[in-house]
C-alpha cells in the first residue's frame, strides 16, 4: 500500500466519522466511543471482541459470528428508530442470533397468562409516591448474572423473595438461584408439561410454589451459582435463609402494580425481551412490541414527574432489575415506559410475602 492511498483512506474515514457523529447516530457514537475514527464493519467487530473478551474456536465460527454481528448492527439501528427514547447499539449479545439469544439468556416457560387462582387483594392507590425505588430502601441485592443459562425465572423469583424477606425481617440476604435451577421441577398447574427445568426455563409462580413446598431457599453463599444444570440437588433444609408465606398474581392495572410494589416489595414480572438484546440505556418505549413474554425480571421501582398524567417529555417508566450482570444496560437495569403495557410488562406480575424467620 503506497503512502498517498493510505492517507486518502484515512482522510475519508475521518470524514465519514465526523459526518456520522454530527448526524447523531447513537450506534456509531457508541461504537467509536469518543474520538477514535474507526468505522468499518470489521473495526466495529474487532472493538466488540476486545470489549467483551470474545474469542472464536475457528475461522469459520469467526466469519459466521461476524455475519451475525452485522445483522445485529442493522437490528440495533431498526430498534433505535422504533424506540427513540432509549439508546440501542452493540451489547455483549451482538454476536448471538435472536434464537440463540432467546435460548441462552432468557428462559421464561410460559404460553398463557396465569389463572386467577391466587389473586392479590385490591389495594388503595391514592397517596402513592410519584417516584419510588426499592434500591433506595435497601431491599435489592446487587445485580447478578445468569450467564449462558435460561434461568432468568430463578433470579426473578429470588429477587422478589429477597425483597419480601427484607420487609419482614429487616435483613437483606442474597438467595440461591442454583438451588432453584437444580432442585425445582415444579409444574405449572395451568399448563400440562410446563415444568421448571433449570437452564431450559421455568416460571416464577411455579418456583414460589416449589419454595412453599420445600420449605425455603438457602443463601447464595451456601449454594453458589454455577449456571449449569447438570448438577444434583444439594438443598440442605437446615440452611434455609428465607421462606414463602404466600404469593399472588397482581391484576393487569398499572396503579395496582405500583401499589403492590410499594406495599409488598419488588415484584416478579415477565416481559418480551426483544428490545433488551440491543439496549444500552434510557427509557425503552418502542412503538411496537408484542406481549409475547419470554423473560423473567424484577420490578423494583418507578419514576416520572407526576404519577397519573403522561407528560409530553418526561416519560413515566418502570425500573427493572435484570440478571445479565452490571455491564448490561444501565448498571444492570432496564427502564421501560409505563402506561401501555409495553412488551407485556404488566401482563404477568407476581407478589410474594416471606415468612418472618430469623436466620442468625
Ligand atoms: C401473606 O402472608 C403475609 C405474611 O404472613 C400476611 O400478612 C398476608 O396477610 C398474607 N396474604 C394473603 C393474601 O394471604
Amino acid at each position: 500500500m503506497n503512502h498517498s492511498f493510505f492517507l486518502s483512506l484515512s482522510l475519508s474515514l475521518l470524514f465519514v466519522s465526523v459526518f456520522s457523529s454530527d448526524g447523531a447516530d447513537p450506534l456509531i457514537r457508541q461504537v467509536i466511543d469518543g474520538d477514535d475514527a474507526r468505522l468499518g464493519a470489521e473495526d466495529h467487530f474487532s472493538a466488540f471482541k476486545i470489549r467483551f473478551g470474545k474469542t472464536y474456536s475457528s475461522e469459520a465460527e469467526h466469519d459466521y459470528r461476524f455475519k451475525v454481528f452485522n445483522a445485529n448492527l442493522r437490528r440495533a439501528k431498526r430498534h433505535q428508530n422504533m424506540d427513540p427514547s432509549a439508546t440501542h447499539g452493540v451489547t455483549r449479545f451482538s454476536d448471538l442470533t435472536p434464537s440463540e439469544f432467546r435460548n441462552s439468556v432468557l428462559g421464561l416457560r410460559r404460553l398463557r397468562l396465569p389463572s386467577d387462582a391466587n389473586k392479590a387483594p385490591i389495594l388503595p392507590t391514592d397517596n402513592l409516591p410519584n417516584d419510588f425505588d426499592w434500591r433506595d430502601h435497601g431491599a435489592v441485592t446487587p445485580v447478578k448474572n445468569q450467564g449462558s443459562c435460561g434461568s432468568c425465572w430463578s433470579f426473578s423469583t429470588n429477587g422478589a423473595l429477597e425483597g419480601a424477606h427484607f420487609l419482614s425481617t429487616g435483613e437483606l440476604v442474597s438467595l440461591s438461584e442454583q438451588q432453584l435451577v437444580d432442585c425445582d421441577h415444579e409444574c405449572d398447574p395451568d399448563e400440562p408439561g410446563s415444568c421448571d427445568s433449570g437452564c431450559n426455563g421455568g416460571l416464577m409462580n411455579s418456583a414460589f410454589e416449589y419454595i412453599l413446598k420445600s420449605g425455603g431457599v438457602m443463601r447464595e453463599k451456601d449454594y453458589p451459582y454455577s449456571g449449569t444444570d447438570c448438577g444434583t440437588c444439594k438443598f440442605d433444609k437446615t440452611k434455609i435463609a428465607a421462606s414463602v408465606a404466600n404469593f399472588s398474581v397482581v391484576s393487569l392495572d398499572e396503579n395496582q402494580i405500583a401499589a403492590n410494589l410499594v406495599k409488598n416489595g419488588p415484584l416478579a414480572v415477565a416481559i418480551n425481551a426483544v428490545f433488551m438484546q440491543t439496549y444500552i440505556g434510557g427509557v425503552s418505549c418502542p412503538y411496537i412490541c408484542s406481549k409475547h413474554l419470554d423473560h423473567g425480571v424484577l420490578l423494583v421501582g418507578y419514576g416520572s414527574d407526576a404519577y397519573a398524567p403522561i407528560r409530553m417529555k418526561e416519560k413515566p417508566y418502570w425500573i427493572i432489575k435484570n440478571s445479565w450482570g452490571e455491564n448490561w444496560g444501565e448498571n444492570g437495569y432496564y427502564k421501560i415506559c409505563r402506561g401501555r403495557n409495553i412488551c407485556g410488562v404488566d401482563s404477568m406480575v407476581s407478589t410474594v410475602a416471606a415468612v418472618h424467620t430469623s436466620t442468625t
